[in-house]
């Protein structure tokens, strides 16, 4: 698995440390859940942050647009040089239009699924994604147990991609831990995004295992 690692489990006042911690234990990308407190009920951080972000770290900025309206804000995500933009259908009217301005500013463009929002929504969109991320817990907070309601939209997707010969990568994000992972591999995800397990045991351990699923 390529390994995300979410800074939602980090300590915020000490984000430079943490994300320096995380290159060194070897995770491939950084998660980075942005929250509005509207779409969903929890705040984390701006565009401003992601930019700072930016300036310690060459490792991969995956970010995770948990907002509502995601069109107001994605000339600003874009600016802070995030290397992978994901939004989710449920937030936006404009899908298939603002993934397309992402990928037109040379970011990557995935689209992100609420773990009850069939995939069916989603399904119009997948010619032009380079990611997929199923949400496998509710959105908003870390430390949630896995659901494994999105296993079937993960083999589903799977599928599409190699009916139709789609290339995009399939994420899973939420209550990731090794037998929780192994699932979904099973399913056909490639990224594990993991915030607890990653924190809460030793990091460069959790990582290794989750990349070696
Ligand atoms: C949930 C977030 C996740 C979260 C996962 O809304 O999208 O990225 O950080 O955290 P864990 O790994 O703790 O379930
Ligand atoms: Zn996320």
């Amino acid at each position: 698995m390529i390994v995300a690692t979410s800074i939602l489990s980090a300590d915020f006042l000490n984000l430079e440390r943490d994300i320096r911690a995380i290159q060194q234990a070897g995770s491939d990308y950084i998660h980075i859940d942005i929250m509005d407190g509207i779409f969903v009920s929890n705040v984390t951080w701006g565009p401003s942050t992601v930019s700072a972000i930016r300036k310690i770290t060459d490792l991969r900025l995956d970010v995770h647009l948990i907002i509502n309206q995601s069109e107001l804000m994605l000339d600003a995500y874009i600016e802070t040089g995030a290397d992978i933009i994901t939004i989710h259908p449920e937030s936006t009217h404009f899908l298939r239009k603002n993934l397309l301005k992402i990928k037109n500013a040379g970011v990557k463009a995935g689209v992100a699924l609420k773990l009850e929002t069939p995939i069916e929504s989603i399904r119009h969109c997948l010619d032009l994604v380079d990611v997929v991320l199923f949400l496998t817990c509710d959105e908003g907070f870390g430390g949630q147990a896995f659901h494994s309601l999105a296993l079937e939209k993960i083999a589903q997707a799977t599928k599409w991609r190699k009916e139709k010969g789609f290339n995009y990568l399939i994420e899973v994000d939420g209550g990731i831990i090794p037998e929780t992972a192994e699932k979904c591999k099973e399913a056909g995800a490639d990224i594990a995004v993991a915030g607890s397990y990653i924190f809460k045991n030793n990091m460069q351990q959790a990582i290794q295992q989750l990349k070696n699923i």
